[in-house]
C-alpha cells in the first residue's frame, strides 16, 4: 500500500508542484492550504508523514507542529523552511520533528524531498522493526523464564504433597484402628442393655484398647491433620502464586499491590535461590498501590532476582561456607516507590559495570545467561514504566539494584 504523505503550504502553486514530484515518488499525496486546515485535514486522515512549511499566514509551521506534538506523540514530520530560517527548524526538531529542508529559490529542494521522505520513513521502519523485536525477544526469555521455573516449582510442589500424602495415609490407618475398637466398645454396650456384661467382655475391650494405643492416636492424629492442612495451604500457596506472577500480559496500566506481587515472585522463583541464599523481606507496610503491568514487573524483579543467587552462587562455588542473603526492601519515596534488592554475592567488576545493561552483554557461560535479564529489566523499568533502574556494587562484598516506580503513570507519554 502507498504511504499517505500530507502536504501543507499556503502556496497552492507550490503545493500542486510537490503534490505531483512526490505522486511521481511513489506516495499518495493530500494538501491543505495552511495551518488550519492543515490540523482539521489531519484530524480526518491517517497519514504516515506530515510535510509542514514554516511560513504560512494565520498558524505559523511551528504553532502547528506545537499543537500537534501537546495532543500526543508527533506522527514523522518533515518541516520546509525558507533559507535564512534554520533557527526555527532547530525549535521544531526539539519539538520531535525527523527532519527539515530549506526552501530554495531554484526549486532545487523538489529533487530533494522525495529523498528525505524516503529516510524518514525508512528510519521509522527501522525504529518499529527494533521495538517489535524487542517485544518479541522479552516475550520469549518471558517464556524461557517460566520454562525454567518449572521445574523448580514442580519440586516445591512435590515436598508438601509428599508429607500430605503420608499423613493421610497414616490418618487412614489410625480411623481403621479407631472403627475396630469403636465395634469392641458397641458390643460392650449391647451387652450393657441386655444386662450381660462379662468380666470376660470387659477384660476383652480392655485389651482392645491397650492394643490400640489408643493415647498415640489422639496425640498424632491433630498433628497429622495440622500438617496435611499446612501443606495443601503451601500447594495453594505456590499456585497463586504462579496465576500472579504470569498475570497475563495485559496492555492497560492498573494499580498493583507490589509486596505480594514481589512475595509471588520470591514464591515461583525460591527453588532458584533456598540453596544458596536466604531471602530477608522488608516491605513498606504503607506502600501505595503502583500504577504498573505487573507481568513485565514480575519480569523485572525476577531476573534481578536470578542474578543475586547467581553472584552469591558464584561465590559458594568458589568454597566459601553458609548460604548467603537476599535482601528485598520497598519503601515509597515521595512519588515514587524503590525497590532494593541487595545481594551478598561476588558484586560487579569496575570494567563490567557500563555493560551490564546491553542487550546480550554476559559473564556466564553458555546455557547459563543469554544476557537478556538486565536489558529486559531496563527496557520494563524505564521505557515502559517511566521509572530508574541502576546498581550500587562492592566487588566481594555485594550488590544492591534499585528499581524507582512512579506511582502513578507519568509514563503515558513515554513509549510503551
Ligand atoms: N547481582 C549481580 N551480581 C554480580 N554480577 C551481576 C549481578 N547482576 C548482573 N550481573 C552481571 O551482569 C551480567 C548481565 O546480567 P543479565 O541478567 O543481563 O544477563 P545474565 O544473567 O548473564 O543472563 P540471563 O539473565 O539472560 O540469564 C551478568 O552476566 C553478570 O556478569
Ligand atoms: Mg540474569
Amino acid at each position: 500500500m502507498k504511504k499517505r504523505i500530507l502536504f501543507v503550504d499556503d502556496d497552492r502553486a507550490l503545493t500542486r508542484l510537490v503534490q505531483k514530484q512526490l505522486e511521481r515518488a511513489g506516495y499518495a499525496v493530500d494538501v491543505a492550504c495552511g495551518g488550519r486546515q492543515g490540523l482539521a485535514k489531519y484530524a480526518e486522515g491517517s497519514y504516515d508523514l506530515l510535510a509542514v512549511d514554516q511560513s504560512m499566514p494565520g498558524l505559523e509551521g511551528l504553532d502547528m507542529i506545537r499543537i500537534l506534538a501537546s495532543r500526543g506523540p508527533l506522527p514523522p514530520t518533515i518541516m520546509v523552511t525558507g533559507a535564512g530560517s534554520e533557527r526555527i527548524a532547530v525549535e521544531a526538531l526539539k519539538l520531535g520533528i525527523s527532519d527539515y529542508v530549506v526552501k530554495d529559490a531554484a526549486g532545487a529542494f523538489l529533487d530533494l524531498l522525495p529523498a528525505v521522505i524516503d529516510r524518514v520513513l525508512e528510519r521509522q521502519h527501522l525504529a518499529q522493526e527494533n521495538k517489535r523485536m524487542e517485544r518479541e525477544l522479552a516475550q520469549a526469555q518471558k517464556l524461557e523464564a517460566v520454562g525454567q521455573l518449572a521445574a523448580g516449582i514442580a519440586h516445591e510442589i512435590n515436598t508438601p504433597t509428599q508429607y500430605v500424602g503420608d499423613n493421610t495415609r497414616f490418618l487412614q490407618e489410625a480411623f481403621a484402628d479407631i472403627d475396630k475398637l469403636l465395634g469392641e466398645f458397641d458390643r460392650l454396650l449391647q451387652a450393657a442393655k441386655d444386662d450381660a456384661v462379662t468380666d470376660e467382655l470387659v477384660a476383652e475391650v480392655e485389651a482392645a484398647v491397650r492394643q490400640t494405643d489408643l493415647d498415640y492416636l489422639t496425640d498424632e492424629t491433630p498433628k497429622a491433620i495440622r500438617q496435611s492442612l499446612e501443606g495443601v495451604q503451601r500447594v495453594a500457596g505456590i499456585v497463586r502464586a504462579m496465576k500472579e506472577f504470569s498475570h497475563p500480559g495485559s496492555d492497560q496500566k492498573h494499580p498493583v499491590d507490589l509486596n505480594r506481587a514481589i512475595q509471588s515472585t520470591l514464591t515461583v522463583s525460591r527453588n532458584e535461590w533456598k540453596y544458596v541464599a536466604d531471602v530477608v523481606t522488608d516491605f513498606d507496610p504503607d506502600l501505595p498501590p503502583v500504577y504498573c503491568l505487573p507481568g513485565f514487573i514480575n519480569q523485572a524483579i525476577l531476573n534481578v532476582i536470578m542474578n543475586a543467587a547467581q553472584a552469591i552462587g558464584n561465590i559458594a562455588g568458589n568454597g566459601a561456607p553458609g548460604k548467603g542473603t537476599i535482601t528485598v526492601r520497598t519503601r515509597r519515596d515521595g512519588d515514587w516507590v524503590e525497590i532494593r534488592i541487595s545481594d551478598t554475592g561476588t558484586g560487579i567488576p569496575e570494567e563490567i559495570r557500563p555493560k551490564v545493561f546491553d542487550h546480550f552483554f554476559t559473564t556466564k557461560e553458555v546455557g547459563k545467561g543469554t544476557g537478556q535479564g538486565l536489558s529486559i529489566a531496563y527496557s520494563v523499568v524505564v521505557k515502559k514504566h517511566g521509572g530508574t533502574i541502576n546498581f550500587e556494587t562492592e566487588p566481594g562484598k555485594g550488590t544492591t539494584f534499585i528499581i524507582r516506580l512512579p506511582i502513578t503513570d507519568q509514563s503515558l507519554k513515554a513509549e510503551s
